[in-house]
């Protein structure tokens, strides 16, 4: 099967954990955009969704689905995502389509992360995918000195040769050359440095099941 058909057989899988009546948090991405397709099917069984990004919103508008603004409800039963890694525990690394933060945000207000992906983004140690960092810019240096401290080189994400601006307006640094063996730990730290909005990791915020796409079909994995 090809990484495009595994995408697929998990965003279609993902369904069933979306409670009829209930509000669902939907995340960003290629894998995330298949469960989308998925849920137009079932778009006149739920209110609608919270999304995580301009992107997912737009998506799930032009398949006459319903997107509420997080303030506007309470808990959300279930939040829907993929992941660039996932590790054993259920420990990530997400916020290789930008949208970090505001995925941090909806998954903080649902009971369950439901991670969908395929089998290339299981690790056993988080660091090997570029970690995701928004930060506000004028902090940007400083924040670069601060990971090479620790060992990492951090570059500022480009898009069109000038640097990519998220959803909030702010930039992204992707950062090589960390094993991150201690997720909460490391989340805690980074995200406290100033300037950081958020920190790639999800640890705090990680996966209560993965829906791992493999060659013999789709793995469920509960932690
Ligand atoms: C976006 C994310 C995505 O969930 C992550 O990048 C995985 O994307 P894809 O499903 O396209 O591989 O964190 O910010």
């Amino acid at each position: 099967m090809t990484q495009d058909e595994l995408k697929t057989l998990v965003g279609r899988a993902a369904l069933d954990y979306v409670v009829a009546g209930e509000i669902v948090g939907v995340g960003t991405g290629s894998t995330v955009n298949k469960f989308i397709e998925a849920l137009a099917a079932m778009k006149d069984r739920i209110p609608g969704a919270v999304s995580s990004s301009v992107a997912s919103t737009e998506r799930l508008q032009a398949l006459g689905i319903r997107v509420f603004d997080a303030n506007e409800v309470g808990e959300l039963a279930v939040y829907i995502d993929g992941a660039d890694e996932i590790d054993g525990r259920g420990y990530m690394v997400k916020g290789g389509g930008a949208a970090l933060t505001r995925e941090k945000i909806v998954a903080a207000q649902s009971r369950r992360f439901v991670c969908i992906a395929d089998e290339s983004k299981r690790v056993d140690v988080l660091g090997r995918f570029p970690l995701p960092v928004e930060v506000i810019p004028m902090a940007t240096q400083r924040i670069v000195r601060q990971f090479r401290a620790l060992g990492g080189t951090a570059t500022v994400r480009l898009k069109d040769g000038k640097p990519l601006v998220t959803d909030n307006g702010q930039h992204i640094l992707d950062v090589t050359g960390l094993a991150i063996r201690e997720p909460l730990a490391f989340e805690s730290e980074v995200n406290q440095w100033p300037g950081v909005v958020t920190v790639g990791v999800f640890a705090h915020q990680k996966a209560s099941v993965c829906l791992l796409g493999t060659a013999s079909g789709v793995q469920t994995i509960a932690y």
